[in-house]
């Protein structure tokens, strides 16, 4: 297991690499390929055209009609990565297409086969996660330019327009941004295996700025994501079949196993930037039991399984939060503070944006609609099927609670 791949003393980048992170864009994939081998280019075709598909009603058609094809070739890890991603995509587009009413419960073996070995190489579900959707699914269009959302596209859509390129690379760009805090934490655990107080102060406040920055990209959602569009029909495109009434015993991945099998959908909570920087100040957000604890737990099953051990790694390191609470030094406990802050913030910008994509549009629906209670309850479901709302102020409450000013 991964966890015990290195102890703290020995951690530097060369190391972090076996977690499968990156130096320049950290959990992302570096570099996604946009073609797989020839015999894989039906797949392609059909995962770049979904809106075209789904709008001339073909899409379904289409991919009943892809030959079985053996996951064999696709021998490299960046080719199964771009492979579960495809796969994803015309996964959902197959089950929801127009998102309306008409819903399939059942994934053909011809998708589900490889799809599911695909997955059980990679150590994912097979549904469209975060890994596949955001970490996946970009582009420089100059190569040599920066990593910008002009310099940037996606590789695969859904329907909603633009609504899609803005959601996936905001997420990845707010994900590379709170990756700069991430980068210092072999700094930060050899400064406490060394009793360094000096360098961890210095350190902290550094991881501080870089998540304040974080915040700022995540601002730039409102310029680049329509709430309506996000609400009425992204969303759907990436919603799971865990808890979703629409499909209410899950999807039956034919040729695979004989019973549905109920998976959540793509979310960022699948992100393990955030989770990563909770283990690192010792923010306990998985003990306890509760909703959110096992929200945050269930998440984990949804990352790749590299960065789950990076989780489980950070968490087995001498706690960073013990060794400021033991010092007693007012300076350290403002700097641990300081990023403990920058997170809770992070975390209310974040509920916010929860409130303009999903909630608003939802009583706005409901009002014209004059639906019932019971149905703005059930949109009160994220895409990965949770009471969102309640899980995610305890998980911000959780953060606050960390704070070791008047301790
Ligand atoms: C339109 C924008 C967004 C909406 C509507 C949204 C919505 C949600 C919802 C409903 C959840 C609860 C889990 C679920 O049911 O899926 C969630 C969790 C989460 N989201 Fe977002 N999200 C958005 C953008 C982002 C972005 C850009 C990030 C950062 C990369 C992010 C990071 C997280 C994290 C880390 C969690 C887990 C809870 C936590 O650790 O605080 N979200 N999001």
């Amino acid at each position: 297991m991964a966890q015990n791949r290195t102890s703290p003393m020995e951690i530097s980048w060369e190391i972090l690499k076996q977690y499968h992170i990156d130096e320049d864009v950290g959990f992302a994939l570096p570099n996604p390929l946009e073609e797989l081998p020839e015999k894989y280019n039906a797949w392609i075709l059909i995962a770049k055209n979904l809106p075209e598909l789904i709008k001339t009603g073909q899409l379904r058609e289409e991919v009943e009609k892809l030959p079985m094809l053996s996951i064999d070739d696709l021998k490299e890890y960046e080719q199964q990565c771009l492979g579960h991603l495809a796969l994803g995509c015309i996964t959902m587009a197959y089950v929801w297409n127009r998102a309306d009413d008409d819903v399939r419960k059942v994934l053909p073996s011809n998708i589900a086969v490889p799809y599911c070995e695909l997955s059980e190489k990679l150590g994912l579900p097979p549904i469209l996660v975060y890994a596949d959707c955001v970490l996946a699914n970009w582009k420089k269009k100059d190569p040599r330019g920066p990593m910008t959302y002009e310099n940037m596209d996606i590789l695969f859509s859904f329907p909603g327009g633009d609504c899609s390129k803005g959601f996936f690379l905001v997420s990845l760009l707010v994900e590379t941004a709170a990756f700069s805090a991430v980068k210092v934490i072999p700094t930060v655990l050899q400064a406490v295996q060394r009793q360094d107080k000096e360098t961890l102060q210095n350190t902290l406040l550094d991881m501080a700025n870089c998540l304040r920055n974080a915040r700022k990209v995540f601002e730039e959602i409102h310029g680049y994501v329509d709430p309506d569009l996000f609400y009425n029909v992204l969303r759907k495109y990436l919603s799971g079949w865990k808890g979703n009434p629409k499909l209410p015993n899950g999807l039956l991945y034919e040729g695979v196993w004989d019973d549905p099998k109920q998976f959540a959908g793509g979310s960022a909570g699948q992100s393990s930037i955030f989770q990563c920087l909770d283990a690192l100040l010792g923010i306990e957000q998985t003990t306890g039991g509760g909703p959110a604890a096992e929200f945050i737990k269930e998440m984990r099953t949804y990352m790749p399984p590299a960065h789950k051990d990076f989780l489980y790694f950070l968490e087995s390191c001498p706690s960073v939060r013990e060794f400021v609470r033991s010092r007693d030094d007012a300076d350290l406990k403002e700097a641990y503070d300081k990023c403990v802050q920058a997170l809770v913030s992070l975390r209310s910008y974040h509920l916010g944006v929860v409130k303009t994509y999903v909630l608003d549009p939802a009583k706005k629906q409901s009002r014209e609609e004059e639906t019932g209670s019971e149905q703005l309850e059930q949109e009160h479901r994220g895409t990965g099927g949770t009471d969102f709302m309640n899980v995610l102020k305890a998980v911000r409450t959780k953060t606050t609670q960390s704070l070791l000013k008047d301790r």
